[in-house]
């Protein structure tokens, strides 16, 4: 674990030891509101973390530019868990343990927000995983909450893609069997891509943090599919699909939100061509609540938002208006509000958390064209084509 900025947290950390290590109100008697934020700012998925805090970053200045909360203003305390799962659980406790926050906003991956939530529904601090799909995050516990489609809603929709809009019937996959949300996704798309009477013909995995992927491709090639499903994370996916290319695999290749980074295509262009993902927002979406955010993140951050970065400004932003409706920090009240919030609307679309502290909302599949990210088409949360696929 890495404290981020350093001094701003070391001093926070000594200031909550001298002051709030007897006092068990969440929170101090202090006049900010000390919200804790886990995020991999380095390590192998840096740019979900960057980009999340970033999100983050600017929806509390905007917050409390605008008089803040309660009338108190928010004190984002950030932890850096190097994109490690042992680091998630540190952060996590220092920032419950010591900072008393009285909501924790994180992680991107699935397995890291799965490592800190029994920390948070122990002490009773709500945690909202602003990007976390795999289903079984917001199993741990009452107070832990999503603002983002879960992945079987995701598989599915890329083996509809792949079955219903390419035509495809012979899939491969290669999963990253370190990773809850791999695993997780690789389960949907099977189940569905079967179900609609597509065959798997060859099923490979690997762990973060593998660099040569040959072994699995040439059994992939060897196996005839018309299509490969790479549920991973953007560090190993870029690899990949290189490497696929090069071993002369030409058919689509498909993953989930997890490509979405910047990295993914550098360097690499011309061999993302003929690839697809689903996400959570697209830059060329027209609407205004999303082109808005588009332009104050770049008038900031001098680069264009990914999805991350939306999904960490809506999370801050619904945490905010939750405070609010609760009228106190109070963690039973918080809990209850977050609960309870319906239709609030996100740049990742309007968001309604249901019984299950999930949220369901649209997806969007990404075309990639020579390295950039165009829309291909947007599905409503039970199945139902929005617009019509752009090919
Ligand atoms: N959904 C991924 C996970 O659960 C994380 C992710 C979200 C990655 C959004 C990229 C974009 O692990």
């Amino acid at each position: 674990m890495k404290s981020y900025p350093i001094l701003k947290t070391a001093l926070s950390l000594a200031l909550s030891t001298l002051l709030f290590s007897s006092c068990k109100t969440a929170g101090g008697p202090s006049n900010t509101i000390p919200i804790g934020e886990f995020a991999s700012l380095t390590g192998g998925t840096a740019t979900f973390g960057q980009s999340v805090h970033n999100g983050d970053v600017l929806a509390v200045d905007e917050i409390n530019a605008a008089g803040g909360i309660l009338g108190k203003q928010i004190d984002l305390i950030t932890e850096d868990d190097q994109s490690k799962t042992e680091d998630a659980v540190a952060s996590v406790q220092k920032l419950v343990n010591a900072d008393h926050v009285i909501a924790v906003l994180g992680e991107v991956a699935s397995s890291r927000s799965m490592a800190g939530a029994p920390i948070c529904q122990a002490a009773h601090v709500p945690m909202i995983t602003p990007a976390s799909t795999n289903i079984d995050v917001t199993k741990k516990g009452d107070y832990i909450f999503r603002i983002c489609y879960t992945d079987p809603f995701q598989g599915q929709t890329m083996a509809q893609f792949a079955y219903n809009t390419l035509g495809k019937r012979r899939a491969a996959i290669l999963l990253d069997v370190k990773q809850d949300y791999s695993v997780g996704l690789d389960a949907a798309f099977k189940n569905t891509f079967t179900f609609l009477g597509g065959t798997i013909v060859s099923e490979q995995s690997y762990s973060t943090g593998d660099k040569d992927f040959r072994a699995a491709l040439t059994s992939i090639k060897g196996a005839n599919p018309d299509v490969i499903f790479v549920p991973g994370y953007y560090t190993e996916v870029s690899l990949i699909v290189r490497q696929a290319r090069e071993l002369g695999i030409t058919v689509p290749i498909l993953g989930g939100d997890g490509w979405d980074s910047p990295e993914l295509t550098k360097g690499a262009e011309a061999q993302f061509n003929n690839t697809y993902f689903s996400n959570h927002f697209s830059t060329e979406d027209p609407d205004t609540t999303v082109q808005l955010f588009i332009k104050k993140y770049q008038d900031r951050y001098h680069t264009v938002p990914d999805a991350m970065a939306a999904l960490g400004y809506d999370a801050t932003r619904l945490l905010a208006d939750a405070i609010t409706r609760a009228g106190s920090t109070d963690s039973v009240k918080l809990r209850r509000a977050i609960a309870s919030t319906k239709n609030f609307p996100g740049v990742t679309g309007n968001i309604t958390i249901d019984a299950e502290r999930n949220a369901s909302k649209p997806i969007t599949i990404i075309k990639i064209v020579n390295g950039a990210f165009h829309f291909a088409q947007r599905i409503g949360p039970n199945g139902e084509p929005m617009t019509p696929f752009q090919p």
